[in-house]
């Protein structure tokens, strides 16, 4: 199949090597341009710009940031929207509100395309596996034409809905899992003064009814982190949980309730990013939160 994807950054670069792999012609275009060189070495090509991939192409992933980026890759002058898209499909990936992803349908569907939001769980490892967890919103005709392509990217596709449903689902995984790495952190500081050594009490906690699903997933790393240890670039950053959690709390609030476990969590870490600690990944903020507690 000939894809475009617009967005190369981790989770569009990882996904677009997959493609690759599974040998689907890949073009790709991104905001700044170095940052489709993974991809182009995987051997996808470039397009000039978001309007020309979009012609180029009969499937369009895009994987972006916030609704702010949504808003120019598709709709700007040079957008993916700007020329003749008529019965292409889109597949739309970034975690943002579902308002976001319902105005963008609509707009897609009155240029005769077809979309389905796939926002997906799992970082950039599972992205380049093909083991992501997709959760979908689209109408039927949508979702079955992009279902074979889901299936390559996704381990799981859960359909939640329409569109919109994809993005309240994802919302709503991201919380506990971001509110975790806070509350780990926290256990990791009330254990210290017992001097476990990282490794053990990592382990410990994975046998415990708190331990969660993340933790066993990436406990040699949390390990590793809480020694004092290299843990690699960061996947999932606590900038990007801050732009969750922000993104919860303002869905939230517009349906008239709050989030309390994820407004504090998000205090703690807007302090942590004024601290220079927002490029850090998920499995060094228990450490962080140990450092943190023992300096207070
Ligand atoms: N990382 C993860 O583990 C993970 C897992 C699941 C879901 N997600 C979600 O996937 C999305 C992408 O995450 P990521 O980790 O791949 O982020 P990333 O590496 O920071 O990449 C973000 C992408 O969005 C583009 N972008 C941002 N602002 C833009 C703007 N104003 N105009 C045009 N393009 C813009 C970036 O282009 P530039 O290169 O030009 O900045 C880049 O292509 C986010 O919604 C995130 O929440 C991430």
């Amino acid at each position: 199949m000939n894809i475009g994807i617009a967005g190369t950054g981790r989770m569009g670069s990882a996904i677009a090597q997959r493609l690759l792999e599974c040998g689907h012609a890949v073009t790709v275009w991104n905001r700044t341009p170095e940052k489709t060189r993974a991809a182009q070495a995987a051997g996808a090509r470039l397009a000039g710009s978001a309007a020309e991939l979009a012609i180029g192409a009969e499937t369009l992933i895009t994987i972006l940031t916030n609704a702010t980026a949504i808003d120019l890759v598709y709709r700007s002058p040079q957008g993916l929207l700007a020329g003749e898209v008529k019965g292409k499909l889109f597949i739309e990936m970034s975690t943002v509100r579902p308002e976001a992803e319902r105005a963008l349908a609509a707009e897609i569907a009155a240029k005769g395309a077809q979309i389905v939001e796939c926002p997906v769980g799992g970082t950039v490892g599972p992205a380049r596996e093909g083991k992501l967890l997709g959760l979908a919103g689209a109408d039927d005709a949508a979702f079955e034409r992009a279902k074979p392509l889901l299936d390559q990217m996704c381990r799981r596709v859960e359909r939640c809905g329409p569109v919109g449903a994809g993005a309240t689902m994802k919302l709503a995984v991201n919380l506990p899992l971001i509110v975790f790495w806070e509350a780990f952190g926290e256990a990791m500081a009330l254990v210290r003064p017992l001097g476990f050594d990282a490794a053990r009490l990592v382990e410990l906690f994975t046998d415990t009814a708190g331990g969660a699903n993340v933790l066993k997933n990436r406990a040699a790393l949390v390990a590793k982190a809480l020694a004092g240890e290299d843990t690699g670039p960061a996947t999932f950053d606590l900038d990007s949980m801050r732009k969750d959690l922000r993104t919860m709390l303002e869905e939230a609030r517009s349906r008239g309730f709050e989030l309390p476990a994820a407004a504090s969590v998000l205090v703690a870490f807007d302090q942590a990013a004024a601290a220079g600690q927002g490029g850090i990944d998920g499995v060094r903020i228990p450490a962080y939160v140990v450092t943190r507690s023992a300096a207070d």
